[in-house]
């Protein structure tokens, strides 16, 4: 049975003050869930705070990204061993802002995803298909090419422990979310994927859904079969609607 993981992906949102209260709501909340992991992705510069805030709590973290590279002549860049100083139990990999925004390519989203690993955090891979690929019905593919980068370097024995999110990009922060079916069908349509190479594996992969869910839609979506969780952005900067995502899936 795959225990559900809610996870909050702040962004770029947040300053010290309005964390501090953010982090106590939630940790103050998290009894009333325990059926489900909770994890909340901060900023770099506020990861000692999260850590301070979430020690010996249920609450696990995490980074929103993180370097290739374990070390060296990367300015503005955090590695995974620093990631790892402050308890960072995920690491976010190839989130579609960073991939549109940023430029980040398959493989470098697969690197970065082995520098997580190769440091004990748990890589959480972003995958999903812009609006026009949707439209062209190329969304399997898109999906598939995105996991095989990662299939290719990291192979199927690394998805027993990491977490996958499909996010369809014409979905986030766009309060237009997937119905559920849609969902169920691309996160089917992953695990079958993952089971042609591995059925144990497959059954242990959690696959989250991310886009515009918030608590009054996370209840049809987390009931289905193979969404194991939710990557919340704009809905897990509020304690009381993350929290709310996360009793729906109780
Ligand atoms: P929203 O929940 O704001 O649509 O963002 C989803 C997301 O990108 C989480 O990583």
């Amino acid at each position: 049975m795959r225990r559900k993981l809610v996870a909050g992906n702040w962004k770029m949102n947040g300053s010290a003050e309005s964390i501090r209260g953010l982090l106590q709501g939630i940790r103050d909340g998290a009894a009333g869930v325990s059926a489900v992991e909770l994890a909340v992705f901060s900023p770099f510069v506020y990861l000692a705070q999260v850590q301070q805030q979430l020690h010996g709590s249920a609450v696990a973290w995490g980074a929103q990204t993180l370097s290739e590279h374990a070390s060296g002549a990367y300015t503005g860049e955090v590695a995974g061993p620093m990631l790892k100083d402050f308890g960072c139990a995920y690491a976010i990999v190839g989130h579609s802002e960073r991939r549109t925004l940023y430029g980040e390519s398959d493989q470098a989203v697969a690197n970065k995803f082995a520098a997580a690993r190769k440091v004990g955090i748990k890589p959480i891979l972003c995958v999903g298909e812009t609006l026009e690929e949707r439209e062209k019905g190329i969304t399997e593919s898109v999906v598939e090419r995105q996991l095989k980068a990662v299939l290719d370097l990291e192979g199927i024995g690394a998805f027993g422990e990491a977490v996958i999110a499909y996010e369809p990009v014409w979905a986030i922060g766009t309060g237009k979310t997937a119905t559920s079916a849609q969902a169920q069908d691309v996160h089917a349509f992953i695990r079958a994927k993952l089971a042609a190479l591995d059925a144990k594996v497959a059954g242990q992969t959690r696959i989250l859904y991310g886009g515009s869910m918030k608590a009054a839609n996370a209840g049809e979506l987390l009931a289905m079969a193979d969404i194991d969780g939710g990557l919340i952005g704009g809905a897990s900067l509020e304690a009381k609607e993350f929290l709310a995502i996360a009793k729906a899936g109780c």
